[in-house]
């Protein structure tokens, strides 16, 4: 594909473009004025900026261009005198002197520099004035991967055979596990729409539909609380396709995440690794392993079977973690500061032992394990001197995820640091944990996933043991996606849903728009979401999703530049039949 023509009726040139080849041409710029130095009464050097880049230009002609006016510069490449190349700059060899200068429009001083690194900046304030927090060039830079992340995955979405379609943003409320937004209906008072808190149920129907294989960069909406992987609004590349497999799936996403990574960094990661659920959680602690790292959680569940130490006696596993030279880095004030942590993350304690010179246990509870399984426990973990293990005792579910949010808390870099580690996580159990009120199995993805044909049998007598065909997509400890195998038979889906506590009455009402379209022909079926806001920070390096994002809502769900939300006029309540309540 050729180079675009960037010229317009005001410019020939963009500001960035100019390079020696230029020389001697006469060009028409136009741009922001960065900075400008006085050089004696009749000379300043003014920084031209648009996002492509800044050139020097050189004024002799009296003109009041301050910093962020924008104006148009008439003038004549030339080469920079020696001794005055600017290597850090692309356009550094070059400038325009003989230079006409039109100002367009005069600008206040804006409130934080744009040139310098905004770091400094509070970003409540980056928010309130985000068209000049965009003026940056990070900004620009992470807009314009995003733009390319996007055509990437299009591109690749299209290269095998997924059609474009829209899906409403109106629609009924759905129970797909996150608090919705509502809106309310004028026509119908006291009835409500809600947004999409993504297009899994119209995704479905166009299965139904036969339109075989369909995606969107689809806007969704989920009123949760804000984190850094985690908005308001927010933007997946969202598939379905019909008579496939999991293998079918997998093949699809990985073609596209892998293209659109490739085609930003300029390297296509290798094919993405498999682990099932259960592995993921045994071995790193978390369904969202960060595989950049090796400190795998060690099995000890089996040399304490037969313990006389309390803690760990009858426990349903024992994982340790082995934390290479710990023992000196880990005074018994940062001992203590990692138990109260894993204590906040549900752990009843956690067990430290450091390898001293002899080889012998360093530990409060050393006193409490035989020799033979302090002899097992060192060969076990392969710890040696100057080693310190971390030992942690409980139900299988809470022994790993301690372990494993510890082995985040001491090793994990952040997560836009390289390598690009993808892996699939494979095999997630259909449900987890139980509704505290209810004590109903809840849905580990949603209602809508097949269980795995293998296990169905005993979807009424041990539920929980009941694998899913669903999977995840994680990047560098970053829950990318989410997807399933559905189910498309009617009596299955009741089970299921049986399960969870809905009845069939139940259903039919809450659901019926969508079970009964089934009854008229439902392909086999199964699909995909990952978020695109998660995948542009990552590869742009960014650690919040709100940097890739042009205009995002602040941690409180607020928007600084607007004033979003605001109170509405009571003419406005009154025409939808509402009235608020003070609290
Ligand atoms: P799920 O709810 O797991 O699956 O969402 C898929 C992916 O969307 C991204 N994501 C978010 N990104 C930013 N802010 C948020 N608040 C937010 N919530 C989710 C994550 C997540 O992995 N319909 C199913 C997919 C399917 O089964 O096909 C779904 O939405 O990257
Ligand atoms: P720069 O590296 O582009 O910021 O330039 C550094 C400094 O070199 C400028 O601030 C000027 O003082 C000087 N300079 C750059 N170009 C010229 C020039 N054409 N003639 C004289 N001095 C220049």
């Amino acid at each position: 594909m050729s180079a675009p023509d960037y010229s317009t009726a005001l410019r020939s040139h963009r500001c960035g473009d100019l390079r020696p080849e230029h020389i001697g041409q006469p060009v028409s710029l136009t741009g922001w004025v960065g900075r400008r130095r006085e050089h004696g009464e009749h000379l300043a050097f003014i920084d031209l900026r648009d996002y492509s880049g800044t050139i020097q230009c050189v004024v002799a002609e009296q003109v009041d261009a301050r910093s962020e006016y924008v104006i148009r510069v008439e003038g004549m490449v030339r080469a920079r005198p020696d001794g005055t190349v600017n290597t850090n700059l692309p356009t550094g060899d070059v400038e325009v002197g003989d230079c006409h200068v039109e100002v367009l429009r005069t600008a206040e001083p804006p409130p934080f520099p744009i040139d310098a690194r905004a770091d400094g900046v509070d970003e409540g304030t980056r928010l309130e004035y985000r068209y000049l927090d965009l003026r940056r060039a990070r900004m620009q830079r992470n807009l314009r991967l995003r733009s390319a992340v996007n055509s990437a995955v299009r591109t690749s979405m299209e290269a095998q055979g997924f059609v474009e379609v829209e899906t409403p943003m109106l629609m009924p409320s759905t129970p797909e596990g996150a608090r919705e937004f509502l809106v309310p209906s004028r026509k119908g008072q006291g009835a409500f729409y809600a947004l999409p808190q993504s297009p899994q149920l119209f995704k479905q129907l166009l299965m139904v539909a036969g339109v075989d294989r369909y995606y969107q960069i689809a806007r969704c909406l989920r009123d949760e609380d804000l984190r850094a992987d985690r908005q308001y609004e927010f933007i997946q590349l969202d598939m379905e396709m019909s008579f496939v497999e999991v293998d079918d799936v997998l093949a699809a996403i990985s073609e596209s995440v892998l293209a659109a990574t490739g085609a930003v960094t300029g390297e296509r990661p290798g094919e993405i690794g498999r682990l099932t659920w259960h592995d993921a959680m045994n071995r790193f602690g978390s369904d969202k392993p960060d595989l950049r790292f090796a400190m795998e959680l060690i099995e000890l569940t089996d040399l304490f079977a037969d313990t006389g130490f309390k803690a760990f006696a009858g426990a349903e596993a024992v994982k340790g973690l082995r934390v290479e030279g710990g023992a000196g880095e880990f005074g018994r004030n940062r001992l203590d500061k990692l138990t109260d942590r894993a204590k906040s993350l549900g752990a009843k304690g956690l067990v430290w032992i450091k390898i001293g010179s002899g080889g012998e246990l360093e530990s409060p509870v050393a006193k409490f394990l035989s020799d033979t399984e302090q002899a097992a426990l060192v060969e076990r973990t392969g710890a040696g001197e100057g080693d310190l293990l971390l030992i942690v005792a409980d139900a299988w579910p809470t022994a790993c995820e301690v372990s494993g949010q510890l082995r985040n808390d001491l090793c994990r870099p952040p997560v836009h640091q390289g390598p690009y580690q993808f892996v699939w996580i494979v095999d997630f159990p259909l449900f987890v944990g139980v509704d505290d009120t209810s004590g109903r199995p809840l849905p580990g993805h949603h209602a809508f996933c097949m269980p795995n044909p293998d296990d169905v049998d005993r979807l009424e007598s041990d539920p929980m043991s009941v694998r899913a065909l669903a999977y995840d997509l994680v990047l560098n400890g970053w829950e990318l996606g989410s997807g399933s195998i559905r189910i498309h038979d009617d009596a299955l889906q009741r089970r299921v849903f049986r399960q969870l506590g809905i009845s069939d009455e139940d259903a039919d009402r809450k659901f019926g728009f969508f079970l009964n379209p089934f009854r008229y022909g439902a392909p086999p079926h199964g699909g995909f979401a990952f978020g695109l806001d998660r995948l542009v920070a990552i590869l742009a390096g960014e650690e919040n999703i709100r940097e890739v994002i042009a205009f995002p809502k602040t941690q409180s769900g607020s928007d600084p530049m607007t004033g979003a939300p605001f109170a509405v006029d009571p003419h406005q309540l009154a025409a939808l039949g509402l009235r608020i309540v003070p609290e």
